[in-house]
């Protein structure tokens, strides 16, 4: 049984860009996918695929038990996109706009005011919920954006980065509402660009990189599979890298991540893949004294999301504090007007 987002072989270029080059992706019901890649991965793409704002060149995929091709229509009824592109009327209140996208889905006048002030204070925008959206920082249109999100709680959720551009008070408030959703029954497909915000949320993760999927599986199976322990050594002068990474060598496990010491010359900081625990870090400390390495710091550390993030795709996560792109095609407004037809 396929689950409450599939996808089968998605296929979406434009022009020369395959943005999408075969995308599988099955979602159960009531779990979050993190979608994680760098810039121009295809999440947004597959994203707007699946929630069908764009026709896929090939492929296929179904949301919540409804062919995204065949029935748009119906897929959107079952749906609620935020999108990375805040789908915000500027020129009505925040108020406003909660109100409009809850008569868009037919709800009575009197039920979605109610709604719009509930999710006003959730998002602690009550004070600023009468005045023009053009008004807001970019951080309260998120919020914005994402209590329209959620006027209805339709049974399959996608957020496009949802947090971006959030400080982490509200970075925190929002993972709440979202573990409350899905503890509901909601499913969610999540992208982002912070690697603790899949880590904290996300039942499973797929990596993708050039319209690939090129890893998936819960955070602990894909951080197994970068590597186990590492020594992390910072030493106190440039001059003695060499002689730290000549120590640390001897312990390096091969086989797991390159067996080697990686060195960062302008934090002074080795890194090399262990086996052997907190016993290992003494005889390390002693080692390096005997060859007179000074450090300034020593650990012992876990894989981290990031690890995974950098050793699969060859680069670390951009962290986008605002939103830099302008509106493209049918984003914006458009979109959101689209999605509730
Ligand atoms: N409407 C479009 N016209 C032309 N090229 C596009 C269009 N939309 C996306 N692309 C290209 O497709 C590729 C995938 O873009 P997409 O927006 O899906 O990436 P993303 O993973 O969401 O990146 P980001 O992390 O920057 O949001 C990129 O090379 C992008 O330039
Ligand atoms: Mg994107």
């Amino acid at each position: 049984m396929p689950g409450a987002i599939y996808a089968e072989g998605l296929v979406k270029t434009f022009g020369d860009v395959r943005a999408l080059d075969g995308v599988d992706l099955d979602v159960p019901e009531g779990t979050v996918l993190g979608l994680l890649g760098p810039n121009g991965a295809g999440k947004t793409t597959t994203v707007r695929v699946l929630t069908t704002l764009i026709k896929p060149d090939s492929g296929r995929a179904v949301v919540a038990g409804i062919d995204v091709l065949r029935h748009p229509n119906e897929v959107r009824r079952s749906i609620g996109l935020s999108g990375q592109f805040a789908a915000v009327d500027e020129y009505l209140t925040g108020r406003e706009n909660l109100q409009m996208v809850g008569q868009l889905y037919q709800m009575r006048a009197k039920a979605a005011k109610v709604r719009a002030g509930e999710l006003l204070d959730r998002f602690h925008l009550a004070d600023a919920a009468d005045r023009p959206a053009k008004t807001y920082s970019g951080g309260m249109r998120r919020r914005l954006d994402l209590a329209a999100a959620l006027v209805v709680s339709p049974p399959v959720m996608f957020m496009d980065e949802p947090t971006t551009g959030l400080d982490p008070r509200n970075r925190q408030e929002l993972w709440d509402v979202i573990k409350e959703l899905v503890a509901g029954g909601t499913t969610l497909l999540l992208t982002t660009q912070y690697l603790e915000e899949a880590d904290h949320l996300a039942h499973d993760i797929c990596v993708v990189d050039q319209g690939r999927v090129i890893a998936r599986g819960t955070s602990d199976q894909l951080k197994a599979q970068t590597g186990g322990e590492r020594v992390e050594v910072v030493v106190h002068e440039p001059e003695m890298i060499t002689g730290a990474r000549d120590v640390l060598a001897r312990y390096g496990i091969a086989g797991i991540g390159h067996g080697e010491v990686s060195v960062e010359e302008h934090t002074r900081k080795l890194t090399v893949p262990v086996a052997g625990g907190a016993k290992l870090l003494a005889e390390v400390i002693r080692d390096l004294d005997a060859v007179g390495v000074e450090i300034d710091d020593i650990g012992l550390r876990r894989p981290t999301l990031d690890d995974v993030f950098i050793s699969l795709t060859g680069h670390a996560a951009e962290r986008a504090e605002e939103e830099e792109q302008p509106p493209v095609g049918a984003g914006g407004r458009k979109s959101r007007k689209e999605a509730v037809k």
